[in-house]
């Protein structure tokens, strides 16, 4: 029976938001790859669930990124190929071509820039939320503007502009219609490129003047790395921010332990990307016949990686489901890893290691407006896991 096809439901628990599908814990435990049910004719697809087989998969160059050979089980058919500049959906060569321009560019000097900026910008956001006063949607006010205004200092988008390309970036995965996303998607990857040249013509000093001028990219490929950077920089963050809030005001003692000792953060910040992860599935396309935990995948087969399963992987993390901000988080999945690990992971750890102490400092009575029951989350599995809107409240002091 254990080589059964299997349909895990990716439905998480109501009353474990923070947790992965249960069908993924269960499957993890029973047979941590595992053939899922596939329309005939159709090429394999495994799921992965194990700690081991997902870090194994993601150093493995056998186990291509690009879109094309990625068999979607929902969509009945092969992923189109990544958008121009997108990274995540290359291989070698081409990846390596982009990756090492781009790394040279994320510059220990840039992420100190950054982190004064970070600090600046957190603080004119919590100044705002309490000038509004309470109630207020979390995510509207802090936890997407602050990663919003971060790309724009690491892109160099001017201040005249910022307002009217933080709206719109706000519109992109939570405005009411398609259309509407779609409208903003448009008008951001218009407004991008344009930057893009006008860095070329008149570069100042961030890092899109940096690539514009330094490194051999086409004007289209420019622009789509700016237009990538974007995506893979923003919901993130603002979603590790927005439930990373969540999951400390359900575990107290948790957060009273972080406001207390601010020396604490960076391990907190590691331990919430584990018990999170917010980016909680990849896709990989199989290039030659491989075996890989006693089965055999064959060349066109497919993997689908649940980073979030694995991180809660007991034979990694001992009470792995127990969100504790003491324990060393290391070796945690939530950046990917292999050749394709996040190039932005620094950024992102500056901004939630300021963005969680401060916010529970200036707010030590921050709590949820609403029953933690109908709070709206991002169910969709193609998108970045996290909420729609966090209401708070507190009390003025
Ligand atoms: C890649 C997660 C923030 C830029 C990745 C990957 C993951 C990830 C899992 C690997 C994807 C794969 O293997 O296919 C996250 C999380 C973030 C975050 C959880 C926030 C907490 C950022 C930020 C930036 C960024 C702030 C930059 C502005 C990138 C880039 C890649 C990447 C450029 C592609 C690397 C490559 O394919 O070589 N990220 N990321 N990320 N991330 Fe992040």
């Amino acid at each position: 029976y254990r080589d059964e096809p299997v349909t895990p439901s990716l439905d998480r628990a109501p009353a474990c938001p923070f947790d992965p599908a249960p069908s993924l814990t269960a499957l993890r435990a029973e047979r941590p790859i595992a053939r899922l049910a596939a329309p005939e004719g159709a090429p394999g697809v495994w799921m992965i669930t194990g700690y081991d087989l997902v870090r194994q998969i993601l150093a493995d160059p056998r186990f291509s990124s690009r879109y094309e050979t990625h068999y979607h089980p929902l969509a009945g058919g092969h992923l189109p190929p990544a958008p121009v500049g997108d990274l995540t959906g290359m291989d070698a060569p081409q990846h390596t071509r982009f990756r090492k321009l781009l790394a040279g560019k994320f510059t220990v000097r840039r992420m100190n820039l950054l982190t004064e900026r970070v600090t600046e910008i957190t603080r004119e956001r919590l100044d705002a939320m309490e000038r509004q006063g309470p109630p207020a949607d979390l995510v509207e006010v802090f936890t997407q503007p602050v990663p919003a205004l971060m790309i724009c200092e690491l892109l160099g988008v001017p201040h005249e502009d910022r307002d009217q390309f933080q709206s719109s970036t706000r519109a992109l995965p939570d405005a009411g219609t398609a259309e509407a996303q779609y409208a903003a998607f448009v008008e951001l990857g218009t407004y991008l490129r344009e930057l893009a040249l006008a860095k070329r013509a008149k570069p100042t000093d961030d890092l899109l003047s940096d690539l514009a001028t330094g490194g051999d990219l086409t004007d289209e490929e420019l622009g789509g790395v700016a237009a990538f950077l974007l995506g893979a920089g923003l919901d993130t963050t603002a979603n590790m921010l927005a439930l990373g809030t969540f999951a400390l005001l359900r575990n107290p003692a948790q957060l009273i332990a972080l406001r207390a000792d601010p020396d604490l953060a960076a391990g907190a910040v590691e331990e919430l990307l584990r018990y999170l992860s917010v980016a909680a599935t990849g896709m990989r396309g199989v290039l030659e016949d491989v075996e890989l935990g006693g089965r055999q995948l064959k060349a066109g087969d497919t993997v689908v990686i649940a980073i979030n399963a694995a991180n809660r992987d007991p034979a990694k993390f001992s009470d792995p489901d127990v969100l504790d901000l003491r324990r060393s988080a290391a070796g945690h999945l939530a950046f990917g890893h292999g050749v394709h690990q996040c190039l932005g992971q620094q950024l992102a750890r500056i901004e939630m290691r300021v963005a969680f102490p401060a916010l529970l400092t200036r707010f030590p009575t921050l709590r949820l407006a609403v029953p933690a029951e109908e709070l709206s989350l991002r169910t969709d599995p193609s998108q970045v896991y996290g909420v729609h809107s966090l209401p708070v409240t507190w009390d003025r002091r």
